[in-house]
């Protein structure tokens, strides 16, 4: 296996950082590296957002349900999407953006999720350790308004970063059987590969040497799947211009 396959294959977040700094320097690299990233269109739709100051991180973290991290982590920053800069061509032609498309909002999130994962990947090749923060859209209106986003802009996820303070454990995956599929879709042995895998996570659980807890992938999901999913987001995102036709 090369560098490369195995640094992906040892990712695990890192939700505990030591006290060593992160320079300037190095997530200015990890971030115009992650910059390389193949962009649709080219659009280049993402914006990192470096927060830095105490009471804004502190604010954060009550927003995403305490996750203390967020305050503690050497680096936090805020990955937006971000059609305002296409916005800017348009008036600099003297044309006016036909915005709110849901193709567009598609376009930009996944542009800022790839070039998230390309900054993971560099950061994490660096001896860095990260975790990323769903969580800042439990109230997406109160981290616009803390980041000043404009409209069309909105916050897809946070990201920590720092030198990890201990080893983490990798969390097993899906059976690649289960997630590679020949030539069509078949859904046939999914049943007993997932229960299967079940019993894969609830031994990986067991034994984790933190947070242990005793259940199966498949009833994480149903609890997950079977509640509302931050039902606000789509008043949210129309009210910052996306997704309206
Ligand atoms: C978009 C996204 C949002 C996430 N949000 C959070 C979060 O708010 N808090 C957290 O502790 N972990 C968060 N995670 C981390 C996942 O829980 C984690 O990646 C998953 O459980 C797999 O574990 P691993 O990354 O250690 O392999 C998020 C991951 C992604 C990709």
């Amino acid at each position: 296996m090369n560098a490369t396959l195995q640094l992906l294959k040892s990712h695990s977040s890192v939700r505990s950082y030591s006290d060593k700094p992160v320079s300037d320097e190095l997530f200015n690299e990890i971030i115009a590296a992650a910059q390389s990233t193949a962009s649709s269109s080219f659009i280049q739709a993402c914006t990192v957002i470096r927060v830095r100051q105490a009471e804004t991180r502190s604010k954060i973290a009550a927003i995403a349900g305490g996750q203390s991290y967020v305050e503690k982590a050497p680096v936090f920053a805020v990955f937006c999407a971000d059609l305002a800069r296409a916005e800017t061509c348009c008036a600099l032609h003297d044309q006016t953006i036909n915005s709110g498309f849901l193709e567009h909002f598609i376009i930009a999130t996944v542009d800022v999720a790839l070039m998230a994962q390309s900054a993971v990947i560099a950061a994490e090749s660096a001896g860095l350790g990260i975790c990323y923060i769903g969580a800042v859209r439990n109230n997406p209106q109160a981290v616009t308004d803390l980041l000043k986003l404009p409209k069309l802009v909105y916050p897809v996820f946070g990201l920590c970063l720092g030198y990890p303070d201990n080893a983490t454990e990798c969390k097993p995956r899906l059976p690649l059987t289960t997630v590679i599929k020949d030539e069509y879709y078949t859904a046939d042995d999914e049943p007993a590969a997932i229960a299967g895998y079940d019993t894969t996570m609830r031994t990986y659980y067991a034994a984790r040497s933190s947070n242990q807890k005793s259940t199966g992938w498949s009833e994480q999901m149903t609890s997950l799947m079977t509640k509302e999913a931050r039902p606000h987001m789509l008043e949210y995102l129309r009210s910052q211009g996306f997704c309206e036709k």
